[in-house]
């Protein structure tokens, strides 16, 4: 048996996990021990995707909270050290690009322990991004880097990153090409929506709301659209729209606020959109799994191929910009399937157990 470590902390990690976590259940050959940072702790950011995934309660959760980055990485470490000297996994995984992505890598790198980064390689080739800090760190300590895209190999092996990198799909595409179960109750039945009549948008980058001139431009913008905005709101965001003074542009009657919501939710928002308005990379993602348009309120994006196949168009925080690309949605000219064929988390899970049964072979070499 070898012992998988999975570290979690924020929304983005549960998808991602779930595929992994679940294929591994099904093999005799895993332990498997989730740490959850606690860096997200509003029910419907976290505990609410343990059961929509079906995933048990994190063995071990920090509580850590929000705060400056440094601090909340600084907390997080000290709390890894004992967890990793007390359970003394065989491998770390770490998912996407968060603070608590790079506390684990950094743990994991300092006390020994083999890391494997599921969601490697991506890049937005901007250090001022906290992400991009992340993923570059992780993904410098990391000795399996697992790649959901050709382009994320091609930024690993543009850096000559000393790891062995695997391009192996992306995880989420398992779970949306592979996932029978749906919610039974609709929402959008429930918000009373009609297929291809709203818009659907989310916005939290730190670019984005720490900026209130590009904050507004983005309220503006979905104040201004020619259809209903279905706008769920994140706390992030929320506090920055109070904090910048801009509520009243939230009062539009063209845009629906709703608290965050589930996963499955949030894809059947997605499928039914006429277009989609976001920064999230993960929303980006599965805008394109759906074939639905995307206009991007940032400046950049990693799931580049989705605007290289005409799917997603760059606007940046620019209220005319995003307007008239919502108003006209890209439609595709190809799919090319670039998430990959939903087997990602049986390659990851493959590639580790090879990976591992040759570093004990060489453990016992040196004996
Ligand atoms: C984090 C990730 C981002 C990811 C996002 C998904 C980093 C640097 N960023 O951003 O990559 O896309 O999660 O949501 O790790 N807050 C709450 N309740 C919570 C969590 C956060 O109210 O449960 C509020 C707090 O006001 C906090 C702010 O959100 O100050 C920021 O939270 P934080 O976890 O630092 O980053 P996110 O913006 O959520």
């Amino acid at each position: 048996m070898h012992k998988i470590l999975h570290i979690i902390g924020a929304r983005p990690h549960f998808m991602k996990l779930a595929p992994i976590y679940h294929r591994a259940q099904e093999k005799e050959r895993w332990q498997q021990v989730i740490c959850h940072t606690g860096q997200h702790y509003d029910f419907n950011l976290s505990e609410a995707f343990l059961g929509e995934f079906d995933l048990p309660q994190p063995d071990y959760n920090f509580g850590i909270g929000s705060g400056p980055h440094l601090l909340q990485i600084g907390r997080m470490l000290l709390k890894f050290n004992n967890v990793l000297s007390e359970e003394k996994p065989d491998i770390v995984f770490v998912y996407g690009d968060t603070n608590s992505t790079a506390a684990g890598a950094i743990a994991a790198a300092k006390c020994n322990i083999p890391l494997a980064h599921i969601e490697a390689g991506l890049r937005e080739h901007d250090k001022s991004i906290p992400e991009e800090v992340n993923k570059l760190l992780t993904d410098a300590v990391s000795d399996l880097l697992f790649c959901p895209t050709q382009t994320a190999v091609d930024n690993l092996r543009n850096e000559r990153n000393e790891g062995r990198v695997h391009l192996v799909g992306d995880v989420v595409a398992d779970l949306i090409l592979n996932t029978r179960h749906r919610p039974e109750t609709s929402i959008v039945d429930a918000l009373g929506l009609t297929a291809g009549r709203y818009y659907f948008a989310t916005c939290h980058r730190a670019a984005n709301t720490d900026n209130p001139a590009n904050l507004k431009a983005i309220l503006s913008a979905l104040a201004g659209l020619d259809a209903e905005v279905i706008f769920p709101v994140h706390p992030r965001t929320a506090e920055a729209v109070r904090a910048h003074g801009l509520t009243d542009l939230l009062k539009s009657k063209n845009v629906r606020l709703i608290d965050p919501v589930g996963f499955w939710q949030t894809q059947e928002c997605i499928r039914n959109a006429r277009a989609v308005i976001t920064d999230s990379g993960g929303v980006i993602k599965e805008a394109y799994l759906h074939q639905v348009p995307c206009v991007i309120i940032d400046r950049q994006t990693e799931w580049i191929e989705s605007v290289q196949e005409g799917w997603a168009q760059i606007a940046g925080p620019h209220c005319d910009t995003i307007i008239q690309m919502t108003r006209k949605p890209a439609q595709g000219h190809v799919y090319s399937a670039f998430l990959g064929d939903g087997n990602a988390a049986e390659r990851i899970l493959n590639t580790t157990f090879t990976f591992l049964a040759e570093e004990s072979h060489a453990d016992e070499m040196e004996l």
